[in-house]
C-alpha cells in the first residue's frame, strides 16, 4: 500500500525519501538545478541557504558563460556543470532537481526526472499545453516523487495572514476579488536572451508568466475557477505573444466572481489584489502594504467601520520562504504552509489556456474539474 506523506496528507511518497525521514543520520539532498538564469539564481540561493539539508550536486544550462559563472558562484566544480540535460540526469545521483528553463522545456525535463523518483520544483507555468501538465500529475501519482509548483506568490507573507484571515471568516463570504499583477516586463538584463517574446518557447506572454500567478493566487484564496471569459491581446510591444490581459472569472459554488489583470507594460502603479466579502475588505497592496478593514451592521442598518491590523508573519521574503519551505519538505520536515502541487500547476494552466481560447472565439469557456 502506498505510504502517506506526513506534511501533506494525501501525496503519496517515494520509499527513498522515507527512509531517508526514518535515519537520523539523514545523507544530504543531492540537488540539480536546470536553467540557472535569473530564476535558477533564486533557487540556487535558496538550496545554499541550507548547507546541512543539501548539496548542491550539479548544474546545468545551454548557454556556458552563465553556466560556469553560477558554477563558481555556487561551488560546483567543473564537471559537475552540464550543457545537457540527459547528460546531467544519467551522470548524476539527484535527490531533488529545480526545472528553472524558459517554458517549453519544464514538460520534459519535469517529466524524466519525475520518472525517477527525484522530487521536482517546477516553475510556472507548470507546462505550456495541459496535456502535458496532466501527465506529469500522472507520473507523480505513478512514481510517488515530491513535486511542488513554484507558485512564489503564496507565499507572500500577507497572503497567507489574508487566506488566514478568509478561512475563519474575518470578512464573510468573499464575493468579488480583483488581481493585478503587472509590470513593464521582462527587460534586458533579466531573461536570458528573449524567449519570453517567442511563443514556441514560452507558450504565451504576460498571461503565462504573471497572469499564471493571479490566477493561483485566487485559486489559492477563493477556490476553483468554472469558467473564464477573456480579452488576451498585444497592446503595445512588438512580440510574437500578448503583453496585456484581462480575465473575468467565475468561481461557482462559491458565488464568487474575480477579475485578472495582467501585463507586461504598465507603469508603477496598483499591484496586487482586493477581495470584498459581505462583512469587510482585504487589499493586499505589494507595494504600500496591506488593509483589513470590516464593515460591521449595527441594528439600524447604518454600518460602521473597522480598520484591523493585519497579522502578517515576520520571515523571509516570498522566493526565500519558498525554497526554505521546499528543501524542508523534501528533507522530510515539517513546513508552516500548505504547497503548491501539480495539481494546482495543472488547473492554472486550465484557465489560461482557456482565457486564450475566450479571447479567440468570444466565448466564456468552462473548466474541467482537476481531480
Ligand atoms: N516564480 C517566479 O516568481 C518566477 C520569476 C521569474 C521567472 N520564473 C520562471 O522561471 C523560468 C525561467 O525564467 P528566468 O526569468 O529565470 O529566465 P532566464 O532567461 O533568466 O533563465 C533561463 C535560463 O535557462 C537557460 N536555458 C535555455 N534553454 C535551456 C535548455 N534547453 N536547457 C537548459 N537550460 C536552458 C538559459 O540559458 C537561461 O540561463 C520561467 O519558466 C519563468 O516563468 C518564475
Amino acid at each position: 500500500m502506498m505510504k502517506l506523506d506526513p506534511a501533506i496528507s494525501g501525496i503519496p511518497v517515494s520509499p527513498q525519501i522515507l527512509q531517508l525521514q526514518r535515519n537520523p543520520k539523514m545523507p544530504k539532498i543531492r540537488v540539480g538545478v536546470v536553467g540557472v538564469g535569473s530564476i535558477g539564481d533564486v533557487h540556487l540561493a535558496g538550496y545554499a541557504a541550507h548547507p546541512s539539508l543539501a548539496t548542491i550536486q550539479a548544474i546545468c544550462d545551454v548557454n556556458r558563460a552563465r553556466l560556469d559563472a553560477m558554477g563558481e558562484k555556487y561551488g560546483v566544480a567543473p564537471q559537475h556543470r552540464y550543457t545537457k540535460f540527459e547528460h546531467m540526469l544519467e551522470r548524476e545521483e539527484l535527490d531533488c532537481l529545480s526545472v528553472c528553463t524558459p517554458n517549453c522545456f519544464h514538460y520534459p525535463y519535469a517529466a524524466a526526472a519525475l520518472d525517477r523518483g527525484i522530487a521536482t520544483l517546477i516553475e510556472k507555468p507548470i507546462t505550456i499545453r495541459l496535456e502535458d501538465a496532466q501527465h506529469l500529475a500522472k507520473i507523480v501519482a505513478r512514481s510517488g516523487a515530491k513535486a511542488m509548483v513554484a507558485f512564489s506568490h503564496r507565499f507572500i507573507g500577507m497572503n497567507i495572514a489574508a487566506k488566514k484571515v478568509l478561512d475563519s471568516g474575518g470578512i464573510g463570504k468573499p464575493f468579488m476579488i480583483r488581481v493585478r499583477y503587472a509590470h513593464r516586463g521582462p527587460y534586458p538584463g533579466w531573461a536570458q536572451g528573449d524567449w519570453f517574446y517567442r511563443r514556441k518557447l514560452a507558450g504565451g506572454g504576460a498571461l503565462l508568466d504573471m497572469g499564471i500567478h493571479a490566477i493561483d493566487i485566487c485559486h489559492y484564496l477563493i477556490g476553483p475557477i468554472t469558467s473564464v471569459s477573456a480579452e488576451v491581446k498585444t497592446l503595445r510591444k512588438d512580440i510574437e505573444v500578448d503583453d496585456n490581459a484581462v480575465l473575468i472569472v467565475d468561481f461557482g459554488p462559491a458565488r464568487a466572481l474575480g477579475y485578472i489583470e495582467c501585463g507586461w507594460t504598465s507603469p508603477p502603479g496598483f499591484s496586487g489584489i482586493e477581495i470584498y466579502g459581505d462583512e469587510g475588505t482585504l487589499i493586499l497592496d505589494l507595494v504600500n502594504g496591506p488593509k483589513w478593514i470590516r464593515g460591521v451592521t449595527r441594528p439600524d442598518g447604518t454600518t460602521r467601520t473597522e480598520l484591523r491590523r493585519l497579522p502578517v508573519p515576520k520571515g523571509p521574503s516570498h522566493w526565500p520562504f519558498q525554497m526554505d519551505c521546499w528543501v524542508k519538505y523534501v528533507a522530510g520536515k515539517r513546513v508552516p504552509v500548505a504547497l503548491p502541487q501539480i495539481q494546482d500547476g495543472v488547473r492554472s494552466l486550465a484557465v489560461a489556456l482557456a482565457a486564450m481560447e475566450s479571447s479567440k472565439t468570444g466565448k466564456r469557456i468552462r473548466i474541467p474539474k482537476v481531480k
